[in-house]
């Protein structure tokens, strides 16, 4: 398989992921790729699907990120989500995210304050994370792409669609400067 960031309106990003029932050398090819590419974009979370896997993966990496504000109390976290699922959610903030399968693309939406996800690590053990904060939102816009869901589905249909054309707009425009 070759591994590329994909980005939309690639029709991977609209399916939903399937769940992972092998916890092998597959798997952890699977998420060697996805540590590699969400490091070299400068990410703190991936979904599986935005490099081609077809599968509930997620990477997370929150120890890269500065703090935004004196307030946050959460503890950074590395983690790997196998089929990650929201059991719990609690709670509203407005939240400013970007996407790297939207490149320059960054909206405000609103996102769960507090959600509780419960899925399996790496080696196929059960985990359940309670999280509030940033860790909140990532697990939230994450499990999102494994669902299908990207994040300008929170947005009303008209700003929706003026956020889209110029993103396909600005697309367009870098491929002529490409070539
Ligand atoms: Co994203």
């Amino acid at each position: 398989m070759e591994y590329r960031i994909r980005t939309w309106p690639d029709k991977i990003l609209k399916e939903p992921t399937k769940e992972v029932d092998f916890f092998d050398d597959r798997l952890k090819e699977y998420i060697d790729k996805m540590w590699e590419f969400m490091y070299k974009e400068e990410g703190v979370g991936l979904a599986a699907n935005q490099i081609g896997i077809p599968y509930q993966i997620l990477v997370i990496d929150t120890t890269i990120r500065e703090k935004k504000s004196e307030e946050e109390t959460e503890n950074p976290v590395k983690m790997v989500l196998i089929n990650p699922k929201i059991v719990e959610k609690e709670g509203q903030v407005m939240s400013t995210e970007g996407c790297l399968s939207f490149p320059g693309v960054q909206i405000t939406i609103p996102r769960y304050k507090r959600v509780k996800v419960v899925g399996k690590n790496e080696k196929g053990e059960d985990v359940v994370i309670e999280s509030s904060e940033f860790l909140s939102i990532v697990l939230q816009h994450e499990i999102d792409h494994l669902n299908g869901i990207p994040f300008i589905n929170y947005l009303s249909p008209l700003k929706r669609k003026l956020v889209l054309d110029k993103y396909l707009k600005s697309l367009k425009e870098a491929e002529y400067q490409t070539g």
